[in-house]
């Protein structure tokens, strides 16, 4: 094996740098440890913030009566839940996501909400998405691509399951646009959330790595022109919260 053959096997974990095998069950882990806390989690850690980029991303996606959506990487469901209600009983919502920790979660949460009759939920690697081409009118995956390994196949997955027409929307950690905003969103995300992920869910490590991954994954142009090369045309993004975290939107034409 030569050494440019290794070094295409190996990814990044955060900041560690592991085998491309072993990411996956790794980022499991970090799942399967947060699900029950992390709804709690995502508003004390955003202070309610999340919510507002959610409902942004729900309306650019022009969501309509009968449309067919996959929430991708959907965990708990707060999209689902609201696409679920916008769809209405002739459209249908899938929820897939591949930790069985975070569907049972997500599940429970919707079903005690009354969100029941056009939902379905699928275990699913973004990677390889068990669909028929030319399914869904839309996309989402918030806060997700950033734990994909192979993200180049999952958006050429994601472009192969929408229909034409059909639009992606990534909701995702991005690069803040002002250097004071960097430096405290540094010290926040390294000095205060790993402590309060150690004391709401016992569980420093896990809020390490987000801090981690979101600091290694693609800024809005590189993710830009990931998205282009999976084929997606009109591709453009908004920055919210200064760039903190991004709406990327492309269509499949
Ligand atoms: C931070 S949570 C986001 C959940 C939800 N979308 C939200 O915005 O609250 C990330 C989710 O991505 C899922 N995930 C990670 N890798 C995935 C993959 N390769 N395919 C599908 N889902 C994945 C995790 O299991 C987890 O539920």
């Amino acid at each position: 094996m030569t050494s440019e053959f290794k070094s295409e096997e190996k990814t990044h974990f955060g900041y560690q740098t592991v085998d491309k095998n072993d990411k996956q069950n790794l980022v499991a882990n970090v799942f399967h440890s947060v699900a029950a806390k992390y709804d709690i989690m995502n508003d004390l850690m955003s202070m309610g913030i999340h919510r507002v980029w959610k409902r942004f991303t729900i309306d650019a996606s022009a969501v309509r009566p009968g449309n067919k959506v996959l929430d991708l990487a959907g965990g708990t469901g707060d999209l689902t839940r609201k696409f679920s209600e916008i769809v209405g009983e002739n459209g249908q919502v899938v929820l897939a996501d591949i930790n069985d920790s975070m569907i049972k979660v997500g599940r429970e949460k919707l079903e005690n909400l009354g969100v029941v009759g056009n939902v379905e939920y699928i275990q699913a690697n973004a990677e390889a998405l068990p669909f028929a081409d030319n399914t869904f009118d839309i996309v989402t995956i918030a806060f997700g691509l950033r734990n994909v390994t192979d993200k180049d196949a999952a958006l050429k997955s994601i472009y192969r399951v929408l229909k034409p027409g059909g639009r992606l929307l990534v909701l995702e950690f991005s690069k803040p646009n002002q250097e004071w905003l960097s430096k405290v969103y540094d010290f926040y995300s390294f000095n205060i959330l790993p402590n309060v992920g150690q004391l709401i869910a016992n569980d420093k490590e896990s809020y390490l790595y987000l801090s981690e991954s979101i600091r290694m994954h693609p800024d809005q142009e590189t993710l830009k022109t990931m998205m282009q090369s999976a084929g997606f045309d009109q591709v453009n993004y908004s920055n919210l919260t200064g760039g903190i975290v991004a709406l990327h939107k492309g269509f499949k034409f």
